[in-house]
């Protein structure tokens, strides 16, 4: 299996039109802090203003070439903290939610061993919730009427990482990550090329696995 991350800078107007779609939907957008309904022109405004902005990330991920859902790094501040968001697109692809959030994950621990990742989580929305409790070992930080803050650190990423390993599964059968981003350097660029502070480790073109 080969999994990429692509920036949405990157992404060609098919694919920038799927993730439109995505957002919009009732499944997704519901789950969202703003419901409202995007228009295609702010949508590609968006996606331009990506290519300027440095406290955010988008990226839509695929399996084996397929399209299957977006992770997104928000509000990176100097200290390389940040918010995550991601949704699955493709319904096709469900049980992948999982190893999108597992790689989410990994490629922020990776740069930012000493820090935290944030995540908040409607309240409507339980699943991710437990999701990211259970099986991610997200921990509480607080909770209002409207939302869960949610937090994930290096430390039990690592347990969650010893417990996949020991259970042998399914997020190991991947043979390579690519990653295509914002950086227009060529293939096999090395990781944290490059002089910026943020997110760089997605420099990577191609990763192996073990
Ligand atoms: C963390 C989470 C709740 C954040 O929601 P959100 O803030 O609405 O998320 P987004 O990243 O889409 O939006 C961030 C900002 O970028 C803007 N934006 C995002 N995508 C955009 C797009 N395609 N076009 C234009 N603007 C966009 C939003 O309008 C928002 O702007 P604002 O700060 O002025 O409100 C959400 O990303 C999440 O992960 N929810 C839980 C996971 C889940 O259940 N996913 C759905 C499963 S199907």
């Amino acid at each position: 299996m080969i999994i990429k991350f692509k920036n949405f800078t990157k992404l060609n107007s098919e694919e920038k039109k799927l993730v439109l779609t995505w957002r919009n939907s009732d499944r997704i957008r519901l789950k969202m802090i703003n419901k409202d309904i995007i228009s295609l022109e702010n949508h590609l405004k968006f996606i331009e203003s990506l290519n300027f902005r440095k406290d955010c990330e988008y990226y839509l991920f695929f399996v084996d070439g397929i399209p299957i859902g977006v992770i997104d790094y928000t509000n990176i501040n100097e200290n390389n903290s940040c918010e995550l968001g991601s949704y699955l697109g493709n319904t096709d692809y469900q049980k992948y939610s999982i190893l999108i959030l597992y790689y989410q994950l990994y490629f922020y621990f990776k740069k930012n061993p000493n820090s935290k990742a944030y995540s908040t989580i409607l309240k409507s929305n339980k699943e991710v919730y437990q999701i990211n409790k259970r099986i991610l070992l997200a921990k509480d930080l607080y909770d209002d009427d409207e939302k869960y803050v949610m937090y994930f650190e290096k430390k039990s990423f690592e347990k969650l990482t010893q417990i996949i390993m020991k259970q042998n599964l399914f997020l190991f059968d991947i043979k390579h990550i690519e990653i295509e981003t914002d950086n227009s350097s060529p293939a096999n660029t090395h990781e944290g090329g490059g002089n910026c502070n943020k997110l760089r480790y997605l420099n990577i073109n191609l990763y192996k696995v073990a």
